[in-house]
């Protein structure tokens, strides 16, 4: 589909839409994710609004602009007007349907992560949070639209001086860089690799890796131009994909920070130093192969662990804590979001054609 008509392809009518999360800015995606009901009771006096649905899964010329019944937030939620709203790699799995057999239907409005003002609360929602500026977490769906709901207790008020797309680019992936760096134990001193490193949560966890004092922060990355910039945010050596590169980089490890998984696991695995520690958050490299505990078990007498990681884990209100400092920190400059690129909500299609061609440094904002 063109530019122009991505613009033009807009639909009147009514979707149905899944609601699946977790009830914060993490994401869960097997079949214990549950479905939580949509505030949708329908449009007050036949409010509309944008927003954009998976007509057909598949290629991102399947995402459409329709016009849809404003949601009306229900008990304990809130309704925001959008001023930003996050693509995260889980809107591209869920375009694909590959999570079809998880109630994932086409109709699906996508998106997880909002920022933007509070216009209206359900019952039980205190009216001063009318007209603060937040950010949300809506679950699995709902967040490319002009308004989306969300629950109280996934709502965060935005510090001054936070811009609403540095909010839905550190908001759900900050949280996850941070709880997998404590699981990892990682100390002063420690060499750090974080795999993967070009994404939202790669690039926080550069960042307070060398914020905590490691000895070393190591990356993996596709492009010496993106070596430079996570240089730039506090990576030591630069690695390409493979882990080769970076002549002077440490042959071990302690901590591997993995978002990539895939056929390659094993190799990182085996870079472990004596007592390392292996968090795998992420798999945007797939699976990594079935036998990959051999590896980690060959290499016994290391001792090295290995742990996969979900945010879902971490107490709601942790998370927020961790993700208040968070925000702080970025208002005050102490810690750096990348956003890549801020396009309109009616390129939704543009913007997942870059995630899927790999180009995306950080990550895409949609502005509505
Ligand atoms: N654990 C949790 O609680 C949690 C929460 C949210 C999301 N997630 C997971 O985190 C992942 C997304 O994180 P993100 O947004 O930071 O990542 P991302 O932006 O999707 O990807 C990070 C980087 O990985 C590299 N990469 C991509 N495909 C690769 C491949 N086949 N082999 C090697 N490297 C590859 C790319 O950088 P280069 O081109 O520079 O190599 C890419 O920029 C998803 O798997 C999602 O499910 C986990």
């Amino acid at each position: 589909m063109s530019r122009a008509s991505e613009r033009e392809g807009r639909v009147k009518g009514t979707v149905i839409t899944s609601h699946f999360g977790r009830t914060d800015g993490s994401f869960s995606y097997g079949p214990m994710a549950v479905a939580r009901s949509v505030a949708r009771t329908g449009p007050t006096r036949g409010a509309e609004m944008r927003a954009v649905v998976i007509k057909a899964f598949g290629d991102p010329a399947g995402l459409e602009v329709a016009d849809l019944p404003a949601p009306v937030p229900a008990p304990g939620q809130v309704c925001v007007t959008t001023e930003a709203i996050g693509v995260g790699g889980v809107d591209a799995v869920i375009r694909r349907g590959t999570l079809a057999a998880h109630g994932f239907r086409e109709g699906h409005l996508l998106g997880s992560e909002v920022a933007g003002s509070v216009t209206a609360v359900g019952d039980g929602v205190d009216t001063s949070w009318i007209g603060r500026r937040v950010w949300a977490f809506t679950g699995l769906s709902g967040g490319y639209a002009e308004q989306a709901v969300a629950a109280l207790g996934d709502v965060l008020a935005l510090p001054d001086g936070l811009t609403a797309a540095d909010a839905v680019t550190l908001g759900g992936s900050g949280v996850v860089a941070h709880y997998a760096l404590e699981r990892a134990r990682t100390a002063p001193g420690e060499a750090v690799l974080v795999r993967g490193a070009a994404g939202s949560i790669g690039i926080t966890a550069v960042q307070l890796a060398a914020r905590a004092g490691a000895g070393a922060v190591l990356v993996t990355t596709s492009s010496a131009q993106r070596g430079a910039r996570l240089r730039d945010l506090g990576a030591t050596h630069v690695l390409d994909r493979s882990g080769d590169g970076g002549p002077d980089a440490p042959a071990g490890v302690d901590v591997v920070l993995d978002v990539v998984g895939g056929p390659r696991l094993p190799d990182f695995v085996d870079r472990l130093n004596p007592n390392g520690r292996y968090v795998a958050v992420g798999v945007v490299g797939g699976q990594p192969p079935a036998d990959f505990g051999t590896r980690l078990v060959a290499n016994f007498r290391r001792s090295p662990s290995f742990a996969a990681f979900s945010a879902d884990t971490v107490p709601g209100p942790d998370r927020q804590a961790v993700r208040a400092a968070q925000f702080a920190d970025a208002a005050r400059g102490e810690l750096r979001t990348v956003v890549h690129e801020v396009l309109p909500l009616d390129q939704a299609a543009r913007a997942h054609r870059e995630m899927d061609a790999g180009r995306v440094f950080g990550r895409i904002v949609l502005v509505p």
